[in-house]
This record gives structure tokens, C-alpha cells and sequence, in this order.
């Protein structure tokens, strides 16, 4: 099936000026891995005429999904932690106790890369049930150079054994290991940048993350992380203004950030440098509804000064034991107020800007990868109105079904 047309399709390009690029009776052109046109079917060029047909009877079409924010390589779970949150307990109370981030650091670093890899497996094919074709994946629970290579490692071959396009981020900057406490610069030396110069060379980084708050590191240590990443050419990312307002977007920004993610915290200031860069503000309404967060992030600035807005999983073993992206949508309408459209647009569209892969993926267009999600439903709104239900008909990855 290298050259075909979807016909009888609801294209939701996620271009142009109507609602979800909606396209009605579309025919969508797909020649080997790539979308050769989309458009009304009686305005089919001559040259696909003959083409062999596939019709989907009226289905809606969208972009494949992408989650553009992920832990899904680690080892163990935190579930005896949701229950000391259960009881009162604070994320940042079980940080500083030893526990969360460092708790699966322990259990990712006794895990092999091939247990790694087992262990990610499924909840990588419940992203990919969802329509998912495209997913980012951080390391950062391995914390030495060898356990952060393994993690990379791992999410590189999970990109081999599914159909589904990886994209790695390195977050060695995540959290000081016990082993370097109270001595986050010699971590920074030893680990993260004589890391980030290991995994450049071997090709394993996409991209370069950090965390930025009080239980991480600081804008000045992650601005030497920045600093590194430039030098190697790697486009960065932040986690920022998750917990508390340390300018973390800003200094992303100021660094031509992708992105900067989490945000309850971001004020006018850090939107505004946002906008200025084009970083996307990738929110999570998953972390935000695990922890119980009270503090909204800025939608309505964000929209205001007209930062992309991505959505994603962030399906990590403590803030976010997530795996289901229509679910991100769900939660981003009910509880961050985003349209259904803003929604759909936030895991297409936008989470392609938050990977700088917005010339390959993310809409429906001539050129791009035909990556797409076909649905059984009747309003491109269902998507984000049903919870727990999984309206997908048929996943194309790169042209293959
Ligand atoms: O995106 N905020 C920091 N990192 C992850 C959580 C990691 C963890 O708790 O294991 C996040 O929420
Ligand atoms: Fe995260």
C-alpha cells in the first residue's frame, strides 16, 4: 500500500482558519510514509484519481497523536507514596525525605536496559491504543552516566520494537543524587555535562531538560546545563514553575527554549518571555491532578500573549502514573478551561512545536508523515469530552496502518 487515498473522511487538519481545519468528504493522499494532498474529495487532483481508495465512512481524521512529555522508562512504582500523600504527606515533604524522584532512581538503576525496556513496553502500547505516534522520553532517574546512557538506550529501542517515532530528551539534571548531597556543582561537573558530552556523541539526546525548583536545581545551575547544551548544538527544554516561581520559564526562553512545562506558577513576566522565543508551554494537567495543585497555570495570559500551548501525560511513577493522552484532553478542558479544540491542538499542532518537529508531524498537510488517528465518533469535541473511553478505529504510522 504505498500510494493510497483516505476517502469519505472528516479531515481535522489542525490548519487554516476553520474550527480544527475541519475538512468535510475529505480525500487525503498518502504516497509511501508521506501525505501527498488533503482536501475535499471534488477537488482531487487529476494525478490521484486512479489511486486505490480506502474509505472510512465518514470517520473524523486527525493528525497522529503526540505526547511530548514522558518518564516512561524507569524501573518500580510509588504507589506506598500515593498512599503517604493519602495521609497527609507532601511531594516535597518525600523529595526532602529521600524519597520520590530518588526512590525510582534506585529501582532504574537495579533494573537492566532490557528489563527497562520490558517494564516500558506496556504502557507504551496503552499511549499507542490512544493513537499515539509520536512520544518524547526522558532519562533523569539513572543520575550517573552509565544508568542515564541505559535509560536513553532503552528509549531508543522501544522506538524499534513499536511503530512509533521516539523522541529522547536527556533530564540528568532531574535531582542531585545521594551520593553528591549538598554538592549539586561537582554533580553538574562529574555527571550531567560529562554526560551530556557521552550522549551527544553516541547520538542518544534529542534534546537537553533539567528541573527547576527548590527541591531541584537552582536557574544558575541549570543555566550551566543551557550553557553545554549550546555548545553541542541540542535544543533545550525546562521544567519550570511546577511548585514555585523561580523564573525557570524565563531563562528557559532566554535560551530559545522548545519548551517549558508544568507552569501553575508562571507569571506575566515568564509568559512574556515566552512569547517573545515561540517556547511552547506545555501543561500537564496530570501531575497538577495527582498532586492536588491549587494554583492554576496562566491559560488565559498564556492565550493572551499567544504562547503555543501543548498538552501531555508527563506519565512519570510519582507526580504522574499516567498513560492515557485522551485523558490529558479531558482533564485540560475540565480543569484547565483549554476548548476541545485547544485540547486536540495542544497534543497535534503544538506538541509537534514542543519536539521541533512541526515541519514533519503534528497536521494534516502535503509533505508532512502520514501519521494519523481515525476515530468513531461523530464531533471532534468527543475526544475530549469522554472519560476512559477509547473511541480509536485505526492508527497509520508513516503511511502503514
Ligand atoms: O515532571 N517535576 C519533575 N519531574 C517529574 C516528576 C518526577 C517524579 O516525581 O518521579 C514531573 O512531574
Ligand atoms: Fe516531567
Amino acid at each position: 500500500m504505498s500510494a493510497r487515498l483516505i476517502v469519505d473522511a472528516r479531515a481535522a487538519t489542525m490548519t487554516g482558519a476553520a474550527p480544527y481545519g475541519l475538512v468535510e468528504g475529505a480525500a487525503i493522499a498518502i504516497e509511501g510514509d508521506r501525505i501527498a494532498w488533503v482536501g475535499p474529495f471534488n477537488h482531487l487532483p487529476r494525478y490521484f484519481a486512479g489511486w486505490p481508495r480506502q474509505s472510512v465512512e465518514g470517520r473524523l481524521v486527525t493528525p497522529g497523536l503526540i505526547d511530548c512529555h514522558t518518564h516512561l522508562v524507569h524501573g518500580g512504582n510509588r504507589a506506598r507514596e500515593f498512599e503517604m500523600r493519602l495521609q497527609g504527606a507532601s511531594y516535597e515533604d518525600i523529595a526532602r525525605a529521600g524519597g520520590g524522584i530518588l526512590s525510582t532512581v534506585t529501582a532504574t538503576r537495579e533494573a537492566s536496559e532490557d528489563e527497562l525496556v520490558a517494564l516500558a513496553l506496556p504502557r507504551l502500547d496503552a499511549l499507542i491504543a490512544e493513537g499515539v505516534t509520536t512520544v518524547e522520553i526522558k532519562s533523569g532517574y539513572g543520575l550517573t552516566i552509565a544508568d542515564e546512557t541505559k535509560m536513553l538506550e532503552a528509549a531508543r529501542r522501544l522506538g524499534e520494537e513499536r511503530a512509533v517515532r521516539v523522541r529522547t530528551t536527556y533530564l540528568a539534571a532531574h535531582a542531585v543524587p545521594p551520593e553528591y548531597a549538598s554538592r549539586p556543582h561537582a554533580y553538574l561537573d562529574d555527571v550531567v555535562l560529562a554526560g551530556l558530552d557521552d550522549a551527544e556523541s553516541r547520538g542518544l539526546a534529542d534534546a537537553v531538560d533539567g528541573f527547576c525548583e527548590g527541591i531541584a536545581f537552582s536557574p544558575d545551575q541549570i543555566a550551566r546545563v543551557f550553557d553545554k547544551a549550546a555548545l553541542l548544538g541540542l535544543p533545550v527544554k525546562l521544567h519550570a514553575e511546577q511548585l514555585s516561581n523561580l523564573g525557570g520559564a524565563a531563562l528557559a526562553a532566554s535560551y530559545n527554549a522548545l519548551s517549558a512545562d508544568h507552569l501553575e506558577y508562571l507569571d506575566e513576566t515568564g509568559v512574556d518571555a515566552m512569547a517573545r522565543t515561540g517556547t511552547v508551554a506545555v501543561l500537564l494537567p496530570g501531575a497538577f491532578y495527582t498532586l492536588r495543585e491549587a494554583q492554576l497555570p496562566p491559560v488565559d495570559l498564556l492565550r493572551k500573549a499567544g504562547v503555543p500551548i501543548a498538552l501531555a501525560t508527563d506519565c512519570n511513577p510519582g507526580s504522574s502514573p499516567m498513560t492515557s493522552i485522551l485523558l490529558v484532553l479531558n482533564m485540560a478542558a475540565t480543569l484547565f478551561r483549554l476548548t476541545p479544540e485547544e485540547a486536540l491542538a495542544g497534543v497535534t499542532r503544538e506538541a509537534a512545536k514542543a519536539l521541533g518537529l512541526e515541519r514533519e508531524a503534528g497536521t494534516i498537510e502535503a509533505g508532512k508523515r502520514a501519521d494519523l488517528a481515525i476515530w468513531d465518533v461523530e464531533e471532534p469535541a468527543e475526544l475530549a469530552y469522554r472519560i476512559g473511553f477509547n473511541p480509536l478505529h485505526q492508527r497509520i504510522f508513516g503511511g502503514n496502518a
